[in-house]
């Protein structure tokens, strides 16, 4: 292992949390081999503290460790105690164990009073090294784990030109203007034949979802960086690929796996998906916090819309995750076709609608700009702001 793999990995377990540290408490002797055999650097956030065997130890030197390395003499009972106390003081600390020939019958005692390993001594560095590795990847492990996952809003359409994608940049945008994380709102263009988000955003993106999907590159911080452009306002967009790509080409467990990871860096995620569905496309849903499926006032689409929620039953969605968008809804249809009519029709609540607001809408997106860009304030975006606040009750009512 090279000094800088160990300084990075150092870094990693000092930066668990805000001054968090990694100990070693051994007789002035022992130290001094890890200080010879060591360079400088490599020992960067590593505590070395000298204390002989049987010497008790201040409280305060364990205050905000994640590991910590303590001498044993197998011989002096007061220094077994020693650990056993520490063991007792600190229960979230990783409690190594040095010794000298160490008996198997000590190493088993010591690992019944919790001591998490045993290393050797005199100190041999790159076992010092392991021992860091393996609790950095612990750690590592727990705080993914507890890092909380960002929400997924798929816009799933009846059928095509219904207004999905216009609702779901127009959500995204919203979203983003209200994220106070900083983290901002990422929209992937899963509509990968037909993808339309980065026309619509006016952005080019130099590389596309294939890019995050080949499997080819491991998947880090910096590859989707390199894949996500920014649309100004907070908002991140993954663009559709630029040739046609067959629809089965997506694996279902690169995709769900990309997800995850995009939902620990994003604050919010929404999935532009094609209008037909595949596989994929349904474990995404299934992945997903809310399906927004958009419908509008007409016999074909809320005939595909009643068929597309028998299938989300079929694959297990669970109803409250789907909400139904009416779009292009005019005044005067609203007096023929109301809002509840919808709801009969596909026996499924609508949580709202969409104007008609025509030219508008396509005007912008053939100037590649939101509609906030060519009219401030318009009835379009009124309705995407009533329901992004209809979106956010829901989801923080859920989480109560
Ligand atoms: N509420 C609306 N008012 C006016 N035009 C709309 C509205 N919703 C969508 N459009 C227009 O309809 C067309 C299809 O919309 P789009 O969002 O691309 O549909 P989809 O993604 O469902 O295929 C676009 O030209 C868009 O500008
Ligand atoms: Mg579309």
């Amino acid at each position: 292992m090279g000094s800088e793999d160990l300084q990075s990995h150092y870094a990693r377990v000092t930066n668990l949390g805000n001054g968090t540290r990694m100990i070693v408490v051994a007789s002035p002797a022992n130290l001094a081999v890890l200080s010879e055999s060591a360079s400088a650097d490599e020992l960067t956030g590593l505590t070395l503290a000298a204390h002989a065997a049987h010497e008790p130890l201040p409280s305060a030197l364990f205050r905000n460790a994640v590991l910590a390395i303590i001498e044993v003499d197998p011989q002096d009972r007061r220094s077994l105690d020693r650990i056993s106390a520490v063991r007792e003081q600190n229960p979230e600390l990783d409690l190594v164990a040095a010794i000298n020939d160490a008996s198997v019958s000590l190493v088993r005692t010591l690992l019944r009073e919790g001591i998490s390993d045993v290393v050797a001594l005199p100190f041999d560095p790159s076992e010092i090294v392991q021992v860091i590795l393996d609790v950095s990847a612990r750690r590592g492990e727990e705080i993914a784990a507890e890092t909380t996952l960002a929400p997924v809003t798929v816009v799933a359409r009846s059928i095509g030109g219904c207004g999905a994608t216009s609702l779901a940049t127009h959500l995204a945008a919203e979203l983003a203007a209200r994220d106070e994380t900083g983290r901002g709102t990422l929209i992937v263009d899963l509509d990968i034949q037909l993808g339309a988000v980065a026309d619509y955003l006016g952005v080019t993106p130099r590389n596309t979802i294939s890019d995050l999907l080949t499997g080819e590159h491991r998947l880090d911080e910096e590859l989707v960086r390199s894949v996500a452009t920014d649309a100004g306002g907070g908002l991140w967009v993954i663009g559709a690929p630029r040739s046609i790509v067959p629809l089965e080409s997506i694996d279902t467990d690169v995709l769900l796996r990309l997800l995850t990871f995009l939902r620990r860096q994003y604050a919010h995620v929404v999935l532009d998906l094609p209008a037909n569905w595949t596989n994929w496309a349904l474990s995404a849903a299934l992945a997903a916090d809310t399906v927004l499926l958009v419908v509008e006032l007409s016999v074909a689409s809320l005939r595909q819309a009643k068929r597309r929620l028998e299938l989300f039953d079929t694959v297990g969605i669970d109803r409250s995750r789907i909400k139904i968008v009416v779009n292009r809804a005019e005044r005067r249809l609203f007096r023929s076709i109301n809002l509840e009519d919808v709801a009969t029709t596909l026996g499924h609540p609508v949580l709202g609608s969409l104007a008609l607001d025509a030219p508008l809408v396509s005007t912008a997106q053939n100037q590649g700009v939101l509609v906030g860009s060519v009219q401030r304030k318009s009835r379009y975006l009124a309705d995407v702001a009533q329901l992004t606040t209809q979106l956010q009750e829901l989801a923080s009512g859920s989480q109560g």
